[in-house]
């Protein structure tokens, strides 16, 4: 703990701030001690699409952005910089830049998780001998030892989410960087570790476990950059940053950009801040996030969940001793769903979906497949299309709006009972954020589906919650994670009211829906 704020009268109050750089939207929330809101600020962020399939964020831009939003939001708050304790930043997983290590310039734009760019690379990398032979080992490894590690690892496949092929991509498509990887010049970063070498003006360069697990080139079991991920990849090691605690002093930002230094105290990825966000830190305890898409996470407690189907295991965080890992499914369109029916003119404001949604009965048997990106675990088709199916003369806009809803509830339900069947661990409470959670509709729809109760906080941005959590925590602005259960706040319940029996029939037209709408774009 700091003397400066240790509660002596004249001393001014003190502040952390919370800040998420998503995929949409940068934002910063200041924080007082009792976890309330003081100040904010926002900013869209801006997706360039350089041809199809290719997904970039402008570096300069998002940088201006993210200087913005801080100053903005301390101003809104009334208060002097000087009063700002520690900053945490969270961020979109596995988005990526490269710079040189000497003269600090970024080779490329943010090449973003959502870039499809490295499919090619992708589909080689997986069939590949080496690929193979990294298999055939691990299940010989997992015979002779009969140790977890060996068999996950056997099924451990890459995709174009995870950082490393696309690094890998870049590197082969991008001379510059070749020759700069050649010369031990070229730095790898993802968002955050980009931003703190910004932040500090080249002096601090690190990553943490929470945002290294995502990229693909991690070794969950040894807690380091795994060599043969990397050499599958052709990710060459000397390119990574140091790994460092979920919740650290990384570095202070340099005087010049705010007028005063103020360290960064913690860097996390975005489900993972918003699972320390929500206080999920039992064994057991589960988050669902419904924004853009749908990630339910599951924390597993000290030991990487194990599981056949290739879930990838993540670390949720690590501080000092304590490492908590998490398993994690996703549903690609959630969000995205009602923002195209919004751009339709279905509603005008997405709030009016429930009321839409609860004037009928039912959807009159007309299905929706939230499919615009494809279908994820459990059904793994990149190729299934979005659709409507039982369209009727008398269909209305309020019954499209309805299915859109039910379809995001019945995911839900799918990616809940993956979890239960993959990971063998009792769920001890479950607790809900994201925009989409808003949706009294689709929360109780899911409580009934699952039958379990929901927990809806009364604080959305958990992202920005979380990151200021953990940065709290490693300045002793918040005691330990006992005091910030205590300052968590329920808005509402969500209970079961309703019998699965009484959607086990519209489940079943559903499931029926989706099956006709796989394997759409197999020419693709
Ligand atoms: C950590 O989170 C940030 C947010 O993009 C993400 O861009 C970055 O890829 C993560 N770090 C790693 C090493 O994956
Ligand atoms: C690589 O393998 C994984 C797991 O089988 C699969 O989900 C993914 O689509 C594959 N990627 C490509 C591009 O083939
Ligand atoms: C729902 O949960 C309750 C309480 O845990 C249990 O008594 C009930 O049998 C469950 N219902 C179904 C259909 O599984």
């Amino acid at each position: 703990m700091s003397e400066q704020y240790n509660g002596s009268e004249p001393q001014p109050a003190v502040f952390v701030l919370g800040l998420d750089v998503g995929s949409s939207v940068i934002r910063c929330h200041v924080y007082d001690r009792a976890a309330r809101v003081r100040g904010s600020s926002a900013q869209k962020v801006t997706n360039i699409y350089p041809q199809p399939g290719w997904v970039e964020i402008d570096p300069d831009i998002l940088w201006a952005q993210f200087v913005a939003v801080i100053k903005d939001a301390v101003k809104a708050a009334g208060i002097q910089m000087s009063q700002v304790v520690g900053l945490g930043i969270s961020t979109q997983r596995a988005t990526f830049i490269t710079w040189n290590r000497k003269t600090g310039k970024h080779f490329h734009n943010f090449i973003s998780w959502q870039d499809l760019r490295a499919t090619e690379l992708v589909k080689s990398c997986n069939n590949s001998l080496l690929m193979k032979l990294f298999h055939t080992y691990c299940q010989v490894g997992y015979f002779f030892t009969r140790r977890k590690r060996f068999l996950s690892a056997s099924h451990f496949k890459f995709s174009t989410q995870q950082a490393a092929v696309r690094l890998a991509w870049i590197i082969q498509n991008m001379p510059e960087v070749q020759e700069a990887v050649e010369e031990e010049n070229c730095c790898f970063g993802t968002i955050d570790t980009w931003l703190l070498h910004k932040l500090t003006k080249g002096s601090a360069y690190a990553t943490d476990f929470s945002n290294a697990s995502t990229t693909g080139c991690f070794d969950t079991y040894k807690m380091c950059w795994s060599g043969v991920l990397t050499f599958l990849a052709s990710v060459p090691l000397s390119v990574l940053p140091p790994i460092k605690d979920t919740s650290h002093n990384f570095g202070s930002v340099d005087e010049e950009i705010f007028g005063v230094p103020i360290p960064v105290v913690a860097l996390v990825g975005d489900q993972q801040s918003a699972m320390f966000g929500e206080c999920c830190f039992q064994t057991g305890d589960v988050k669902l996030t419904m924004g853009t898409g749908t990630f339910l996470d599951i924390n597993t407690g000290k030991d990487p969940p194990f599981t056949a189907s290739g879930f990838y295991p993540l670390i949720g965080w690590k501080i000092g001793q304590e490492v908590v890992c998490l398993a994690e499914v996703n549903a690609g369109d959630t969000g995205t769903a009602i923002q195209w029916a919004q751009q339709l003119d279905l509603f005008t404001d997405a709030a009016e979906t429930e009321k839409m949604a609860t004037s009928l009965e039912d959807s009159e048997g007309v299905y929706f497949v939230p499919s615009f990106s494809g279908l994820q675990a459990p059904l793994h088709d990149p190729c299934a299309c979005a659709s409507f199916m039982g369209l009727k003369p008398s269909t209305s806009k309020y019954h499209l709006v309805r299915a859109i809803l039910e379809s995001i509830a019945f995911r839900n339900k799918q990616l809940y009972e993956i979890m239960q069947k993959e990971i063998h661990i009792p769920v001890t409470k479950i607790r809900a954020d994201g925009g989409v959670c808003r949706n009294g509709f689709i929360m109780q729809m899911t409580s009934d589906l699952i039958n379990e109760t929901i927990d809806r906080p009364a604080h959305f941005d958990m992202s920005c919650l979380g990151a200021a959590s953990l940065a709290g925590l490693a300045v002793g602005f918040w005691k330990d994670k006992e005091e910030l259960k205590k300052l968590r706040r329920s808005e509402v319940v969500f209970k079961p009211q309703k019998k699965w029996e009484d959607y086990e029939t519209n489940m079943e037209n559903w499931v029926k829906a989706v099956k006709r709408s796989m394997n759409w774009y197999n020419n693709a």
